[in-house]
């Protein structure tokens, strides 16, 4: 048989697998404002921030983008936008206030849930994403193995409320900031700092997903549901430096992949965190729960480490969010350009993470849940020129393609944020939006970045 001389049909450039997910992310307490409305209690977020000195500015959570009232705006945009999802959190601290179920704030993301129905986009809801009602946290916080018990009971609440129509269910937002930088190093809420209390949370977060796993599980058996963590490559230049990628690469990445799709926690790390109390923490049946069956693993990714054992020029110790590594320095890398906050900018990271999951976990589909970037963005004459941010998206756009044709079962992406918000300790000075907020008057303009993301979505491609 001889080949005929056909000419190759002509190939779409970076072409997304079809049905691929293209959405935007928020977090309730980042973008809801109104923290005084409809009987919502106190989260550790708000006592955090009305601490003088925490919060860069003295931000709190109000106004963010008063997103509890203008939610259908915001959808309209998403509508304009083409997005195929939404992701954001519930706050449990207006979902269930002291404890008890609060009919207002279920009633809010109701409203919210329909509104996106209604647009066609795909709601994708977050149990937790760092706000707990501070009530809780007077009772200990996540150092108290009963608060994993009240977060399911939490789940409980909502996932009866809106099972039947939110498209996915993610457990946990990024359990490691929750439990290290919330109770290690105190630069989150509730700013505690002690290596027990950050180990002991990063067990009872990972207990209450596997708990809220099996509420879902019985509540809305046919819905995805999964957890998203933040995973960081982690490189070292020589062998010198191998256990402090080692030691790093355990905190970050394994001590929470290991005991949601292996079955138990990482031995060298939990080893390392032995002199914490971690081996006093695990009851029989824990590894059980934590272990689940998820549907889909969500990674955020935002860049990666080089690590060394010792100092290096411009290299800064690794700090209290590292129990039993803080020795370990974080070492610069000069030539990479840098966002708003500071972060290097290393799409071939999002890749190399991807892979990681791919070639060391059984197989999960995955979704980047999200990615982005901070600018210093400016209005100008009614326009937002973010082409730093345009080639930051194209740049991870590119290295998730690359991760999907290198075999990863990829199927979607969220850029983070849909909208300008209080990013943390930073208050509102970072901006990771594809939507500008002027806080003042709370208008909206969709930046550079969200028109060419929106084409992007168009095409399911990239241009
Ligand atoms: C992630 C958080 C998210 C946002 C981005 C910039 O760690 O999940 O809320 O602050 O960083």
């Amino acid at each position: 048989m001889t080949m005929s001389a056909q000419p190759m049909p002509e190939r779409v450039a970076l072409a997304f697998p079809p049905g691929f997910v293209w959405g935007a992310a928020t977090a309730a307490f980042q973008v809801e404002g109104s923290t005084g409305a409809d009987g919502r209690e106190p989260s550790v977020w708000d006592t955090f921030a009305a601490t003088p000195g925490a919060v860069v500015g003295g931000d709190t959570g109000d106004p963010a983008a008063d997103h509890y009232r203008r939610y259908r705006d915001d959808v309209a945009l998403m509508r304009t936008l083409g997005l195929g999802a939404y992701r954001f959190s519930l706050s449990w601290p207006r979902i269930r206030p002291f404890g008890r179920p609060e009919p207002r704030g279920l009633e809010f993301y109701d409203r919210l849930v329909d509104e996106l129905l209604a647009a066609g986009i795909q709601p994708w809801a977050t149990l937790y994403h760092w706000d707990l009602p501070q009530s809780l946290e007077d009772q200990g916080g996540w150092t108290a193995r009963d608060t994993a018990y009240r977060f399911a009971e939490y789940a409980e609440t909502i996932v009866g409320r809106l099972g039947d129509r939110v498209a996915s269910w993610s457990t946990l937002n990024e359990p490691w900031c929750a439990a290290m930088l919330g109770y290690g190093s105190g630069v989150h809420a509730p700013g505690r700092s002690s290596p027990e209390a950050a180990v002991a949370a990063a067990h009872h977060l990972l207990l209450g997903h596997g708990l809220a796993m099996d509420v879902l599980r019985a509540a809305a058996p046919n819905t995805p549901s999964g957890i998203t963590l933040n995973l960081y490559p982690v490189a070292a230049d020589s062998p010198a430096d191998a256990d402090a990628a080692r030691r790093i690469d355990g905190l970050q990445n394994r001590l929470f992949l290991d005991p949601v799709l292996r079955g138990g926690y990482p031995e060298d790390i939990a080893d390392d965190l032995a002199p914490f109390g971690f081996d006093q923490l695990v009851r029989d049946g824990d590894a059980e729960l934590i272990a689940a069956p998820i549907d889909w693993l969500g990674v955020n990714y935002y860049r990666g480490y080089r690590v060394a054992d010792s100092p290096r020029t411009g290299s800064e110790p690794a700090g209290r969010e590292w129990p039993g590594a803080e020795h370990v320095h974080f070492v610069p890398d000069p030539a990479a350009p840098r966002t708003h906050s500071g972060w290097e900018v290393q799409p071939g990271g999002l890749a190399e993470s991807l892979l990681q999951v791919h070639r060391d976990y059984r197989p999960v589909p995955l979704y980047i849940t999200e990615n982005g970037a901070s600018y210093p963005d400016s209005l100008t004459n009614g326009e937002v020129v973010d082409e730093d941010r345009i080639t930051f998206l194209e740049a991870h756009l590119k290295a998730a393609h690359d991760a999907v044709s290198r075999g990863v079962d990829l199927r979607g992406y969220f850029y983070w944020s849909l909208l300008d918000n209080f990013e943390w300790a930073e208050g509102y000075a970072k901006r990771f939006g594809l939507v500008h907020v002027d806080y003042l008057s709370q208008h909206r303009t969709p930046k550079r970045s969200a028109q060419w993301y929106s084409e992007v979505i168009a095409r399911n491609a990239l241009p």
